[in-house]
């Protein structure tokens, strides 16, 4: 039983092996929040946790007679404003009277066996059997309209997902001004927010700050969830590390503009919330109709941040990642962008794609270029038809020439944006978004396409089906290089203005979902300039991302060490690419450049003729190398073991669910003058009762003796030992395998 429902005192408790969430209807009929951490046996009552004490003379309360009553002080589960609590409610209403007090008051619950889908939007799905969802209903009887609240809890996951969603069963419209997905009250604001941040090629990087008394939020209002701010936000105890402690995080099933916040009140308790960005949105709700904000994934983990990772994981392995890739292996790849850029032919295609099939690639990707008359950047996006100069027997002749060879055949679209020097805009200019009173901005000479009209939506699914039919497209990589600006669209009129960057989401989701729903076999890797739109709303449909254009060994390590706290890294797109690296023009050796990317998406960005017969060689083994292990890093568990932000190292390592083998990373950025003598690095998650072999050798190390005292690394130069030295110089990585003994 995952769900027990006290029904003479109105309390929920969800709970599994790992954790309990509690809630209860409070005196006044709204929801009070009671515990959210480790699992908890049942109990009969847990009132006493909901127990308030009379506040200060300056807290207003609910009724006269009971003056220690006051949402202030107590924690809540979805709380409105104006009624006590001077907080940032979860959701605030416009009435057409222009009042935004409302009042919700329970009325009923449901429990389902699984999980239904939320019309229109990304989510995580689960079967009878494997979850259970709980679905409260609350009332506001002033108005009829109704706010359910959805919880849903697995069997196998430390994580619930939550959403919320309104209907309106009045007789007049209203205006949702704020609807979250999450708010949670916590007891005590004792936490380390952690988050991811950053850039265009220095993408989710690690931040970290103590709460504070006050509002403290990541967010986008960029149209995408954005290179700045991943929506996801977590919280650890102060001395919580990788692998013990307390965490919890909030990841937000969702690709457009975003608010995660945590506000710490006078009493140090902390109000999470995440959801839609309630800046530019104001949603018109007539009468007999359904708003459905998107989930939220909340997790809780004891075991350090690895923890909380592992369970998201998990989570998205089996229950966010479409059925048909979860246990697909993904192929290695090469992509010609970082080779050719916008000057090839077909001839230059071919010599590149049978070369990397040589070495042992297995998908051959044509970058953008291929399409209208695309020499550069500044035209021909929207007009998807081929190219003739470039390519004179279409995309299919060149498909087929790659397929004949063996290979898969995949394409680039950037399918949301427009050229000014485009075909589709002599014919469509309204299409595009932009303020009709004011010139549009530019971004890499582009403007954006509105999908908040379905003929737009309908015209780009004409254009890629017909691709993915004539030219048998086995993979699709979905780019998007520019944030929405005079956001507005004609179609939506004067009123509803503030539905357009939500709505040109649900036009991006629908776009997918009809592609992926008719074509589940191609694989979709979705891209913004990189990860500037890497979120579990994407990965719904993509089941991998581009992580960044920074294909820089030394760069990769925090870009894919930051992601990796949240998205498995078979999700994560990481290529080897040429020297010096195009985005830093540092050099790092190719086996670096190979040591990074195993821990993702493996595949290539360069052009193999050009690499002499040693480098083509080692390439050739590098792929082998990941061939070998992909199946572990799609199932194993992920461990980070030491930090780039923090340190001069980084390391991590995939261990199977069984402990019989491990995959190791560790990479140091800058030599060390005279190091230590011996150095080790410590493992974890291996089984401490059983012996290891490294790499094959005939030595075994004790499982115990690899997590507590570690595994020894190679000898490092230190000026005078030449004869013994293995490693040295700058951006030095090895890859360990480790294999159990009788395992
Ligand atoms: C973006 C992508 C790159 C590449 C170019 C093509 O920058 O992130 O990988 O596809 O567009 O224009």
């Amino acid at each position: 039983m995952l769900i027990f429902i006290n029904e003479e005192l109105n309390q929920f408790h969800l709970t599994n092996k790992t954790v309990s969430y509690i809630f209860h209807v409070m005196k006044n009929g709204e929801l009070g929040q009671l515990y959210y951490g480790k699992r908890l046996e049942n109990q009969a009552d847990f009132s006493h946790f909901g127990a308030y004490h009379i506040p200060t003379a300056a807290s207003c309360h609910v009724e006269k007679d009971d003056p220690a009553f006051s949402l202030e002080t107590v924690c809540q589960e979805y709380p409105v404003y104006g009624t006590t609590d001077f907080r940032e409610p979860a959701i605030s209403l416009r009435h057409p009277s222009g009042s935004s007090v409302s009042k919700f008051e329970y009325a009923g619950y449901e429990v389902l066996d699984g999980k239904e889908r939320i019309p229109g939007l990304p989510s995580t799905f689960a079967n009878a059997g494997e979850a259970s969802t709980l679905v409260i209903t609350l009332i506001d009887n002033l108005r009829d309209i109704k706010l359910k609240l959805y919880y849903t809890i697995f069997e196998n996951s430390s994580s619930i997902t939550r959403h919320a969603s309104l209907e309106n069963d009045g007789e007049h419209p209203i205006d949702i001004e704020r609807l979250m997905s999450l708010s949670l009250d916590l007891n005590d604001h004792d936490f380390m927010m952690v988050h991811l941040a950053g850039a265009w090629s220095r993408e989710r990087h690690v931040k970290e700050r103590k709460l504070q008394t006050g509002i403290q939020s990541i967010s986008s209002i960029r149209g995408a969830s954005s290179h700045q701010h991943n929506p996801f936000l977590a919280l650890k105890r102060p001395h919580t590390t990788e692998n013990n402690g307390e965490a919890y995080s909030f990841h937000f099933v969702y690709s457009g503009n975003f608010l995660a916040q945590a506000e710490v009140d006078h009493y140090n308790t902390a109000r999470i919330q995440i959801g839609i960005h309630p800046f530019q949105f104001n949603w018109r709700l007539n009468p007999g109709e359904a708003f459905h904000a998107p989930e939220v994934v909340m997790t809780y983990s004891d075991l350090g941040l690895n923890g909380l990772t592992q369970s998201l994981h998990t989570l998205y392995r089996e229950h966010l990642i479409a059925p048909v890739w979860q246990k697909r292996q993904r192929p290695v790849v090469i992509n010609n962008w970082e080779a050719t850029y916008f000057d090839f032919n077909a001839e230059k295609i071919l010599v590149i794609a049978r070369q990397a099939k040589e070495l042992g690639v297995e998908l051959f990707v044509l970058d953008d270029g291929w399409f209208g008359k695309r020499n550069d950047d500044t035209t021909s996006l929207g007009d998807w038809f081929t190219d003739p100069d470039k390519l004179p027997g279409g995309i299919e002749a060149l498909s087929r020439a790659i397929q004949n060879e063996g290979m898969q055949f995949g394409l680039w679209f950037e399918p949301e944006m427009i050229s000014e020097e485009s075909d589709l805009y002599e014919k469509h200019p309204d299409w595009v978004i932009y303020d009709p009173e004011r010139p549009p901005s530019y971004g890499r000479n582009q403007w954006v396409l509105d999908y908040t009209r379905e003929e737009v939506v309908d015209y780009l699914y004409e254009r890629i089906s017909s691709f993915i039919r004539s030219a048998k497209l086995n993979y699709i990589k979905w780019d998007m290089n520019r944030n929405i600006t005079e956001a507005y669209s004609a179609s939506l009129g004067q009123d509803r203005q503030g539905e357009f960057f939500h709505r040109y989401i649900l036009g991006v989701y629908d776009l997918y979902e009809r592609l992926t729903s008719k074509y589940p076999e191609v694989l979709f890797e979705s891209c913004a300039g990189g990860g500037g739109r890497f979120d579990a709303g994407m990965l719904y449909y993509a089941p991998q991302a581009w992580a960044s254009d920074d294909t820089d060994a030394v760069e990769r390590l925090k870009i894919q060490y930051g992601s990796s706290f949240v998205y498995p890294i078979y999700s994560i797109g990481s290529h080897v690419s040429d020297i010096p690296n195009h985005q830093t023009l540092r050099s790092t050796s190719l086996k670096a450049r190979g040591d990074a990317a195993y821990f993702g998406t493996f595949g290539y960005e360069l052009d193999p003729n050009k690499m002499t017969d040693e480098e083509k060689a080692e390439v050739k083994a590098q792929i082998v190398t990941y061939k070998l292990h992909r199946t572990l890093i799609r199932h194993g568990d992920f461990y980070r073991l030491i930090s780039p932000f923090e340190s001069n190292e980084a390391a991590w390592m995939v261990v199977s669910k069984n402990r019989a083998e491990a995959l190791i990373g560790w990479y140091k950025i800058l030599a060390t003058p005279n190091p230590k003598k011996i150095q080790t690095l410590k493992l974890a998650g291996l089984d401490s009762v059983s012996t290891y072999q490294v790499n094959g050798s005939d030595q075994a190390f004790g499982g115990d003796e690899l997590m507590q005292r570690g595994l020894a690394l190679p000898v490092e130069y230190n000026g005078v030992n030449q004869h013994q030295a293995e490693r040295g110089g700058d951006f030095q990585s090895y890859v360990f395998y480790l294999t159990k003994n009788g395992g």
